[in-house]
């Protein structure tokens, strides 16, 4: 067995075994992937203070999201497909996330329903609400999620309509995939995710599925997307959605800080500063590059948490030190989880806490509470370079 010391180890084991078509559909951003490249090399552009003769015993990790106790401030982000890169995927990252003690976020285009997650999980998690034009499937989803014991609502709202990923268009990306030639090709090599689907009944988006009313192509992320997915969204709708949930709400595709005012004002218990991994509005500028402004904007106000582009501890780091109060993995938890099940989740957090806590010391801190921007040398102009 390989030894595992980083994500990108897992990254590499993970191609070789999911189907290309899954692996091409985690593994890219929209059109020409800017901004999908830039949320990994803006991290690397901030660097980390060394410090040294300090006492770097007894350190803490802990902390907490929205008012749930963490054991690290990194929470499993909600992914589409999940459980097409591993059978029973998004059953699996929720049991590895709950043995690990951070949040687990079930996307709304799961393939394991908010039933089937809760079935085989004893702690809440968290669900991921689309909003879609079909208000009385919206209404029986929050329903279905509070029935399921979700602890918080997360509603994504960078994505009413979907940026063009152009590699799923060209494998012809579906759940489950159609048998063409091409992917059967693909699929003769990956014998042991075959095996493990073969031995499962979730292969189609388990929340919509059997759920929806007058749906064309089910199998369809794209076509579902532009079918369904609600244009006119606007915050009037959030609003009655927030009231509707009347529990906990995390605003997820916040990237400006006149954006983030108005989820303040709506009374979110935090936003995710993302721009959705570089999926959606290609040129749209790095989540950590925006984090700072957006902190200004509202971080006395309510909690900022971030995703997009961390592959590390250390950049868990840097995003706690601009002031996010919590952080999202989402392709450096399906690589695991890709690679090798639930084990593979549980070595992503692994990984990533052993980076986070080392690091942490290193920086001269022994308290997660207390990285700042002391901690950071970041270069000048950065933050401030476009306006
Ligand atoms: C869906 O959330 C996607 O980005 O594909």
């Amino acid at each position: 067995m390989a030894v595992i010391t980083c994500i990108e180890d897992l990254r590499r084991i993970y191609k070789r075994r999911a189907p290309k078509m899954f692996y091409d559909y985690a593994e890219s951003g929209s059109w020409t992937e800017q901004t999908f490249r830039e949320n990994i090399t803006d991290f690397s552009e901030i660097r980390l203070r060394q410090k040294v003769a300090v006492d770097m015993s007894n350190r803490n990790l802990r902390s907490q999201m929205i008012g749930q106790d963490v054991t690290m401030p990194v929470a499993l982000a909600p992914v589409g497909m999940t459980g097409m890169q591993h059978a029973d995927g998004e059953i699996l990252a929720a049991r590895a996330a709950e043995a690990f003690g951070v949040p687990f976020t079930l996307s709304t285009m799961s393939i394991c329903s908010l039933e089937d997650v809760a079935a085989h999980t004893t702690r809440p998690f968290w669900f991921q609400l689309y909003v879609m034009r079909d208000e009385d499937f919206v209404r029986r989803l929050i329903e279905r999620a509070k029935a399921a014991k979700v602890s918080a609502l997360v509603i994504t709202l960078d994505l009413q309509i979907l940026g063009q990923r152009h590699k799923d268009l060209k494998n012809g990306l579906s759940a489950p995939p159609k048998l063409t030639p091409a992917t059967l090709a693909d699929l003769a090599l990956r014998w042991r995710w075959g095996m493990a689907m073969l031995q499962t009944k979730r292969r189609s988006f388990g929340n919509i599925v059997g759920h929806a009313k007058n749906v064309g192509d089910t199998s369809s992320l794209s076509s579902w997307t532009a079918e369904q997915f609600d244009p006119q969204l606007d915050w009037k709708k959030i609003e009655k959605l927030k009231e509707m949930w009347g529990g906990k709400v995390i605003l997820k595709g916040i990237l400006d800080a006149e954006d983030a005012k108005m989820a303040a004002k709506v009374g979110a218990d935090a936003i995710v500063v993302s721009n959705h991994g570089g999926r959606q509005l290609d040129g749209a500028l790095s989540s950590i590059r925006m984090l700072p402004s957006i902190m200004d904007a509202v971080g006395d106000q309510m909690e900022v948490h971030l995703d997009g582009g961390i592959r590390s501890g250390q950049d868990v780091l840097k995003a706690l030190a601009l002031g996010a109060k919590g952080t999202y993995i989402g392709r450096s938890f399906v690589y695991g989880l890709g690679a090798m099940g639930q084990k593979g989740v549980t070595t992503a957090l692994e990984v990533i806490r052993r980076e986070l806590d080392l690091s942490m010391a290193l920086c001269g801190e022994r308290d997660i509470h207390n990285l700042s921007r002391d901690n950071l040398l970041i270069p000048e102009g950065f933050f401030t370079r476009y306006s």
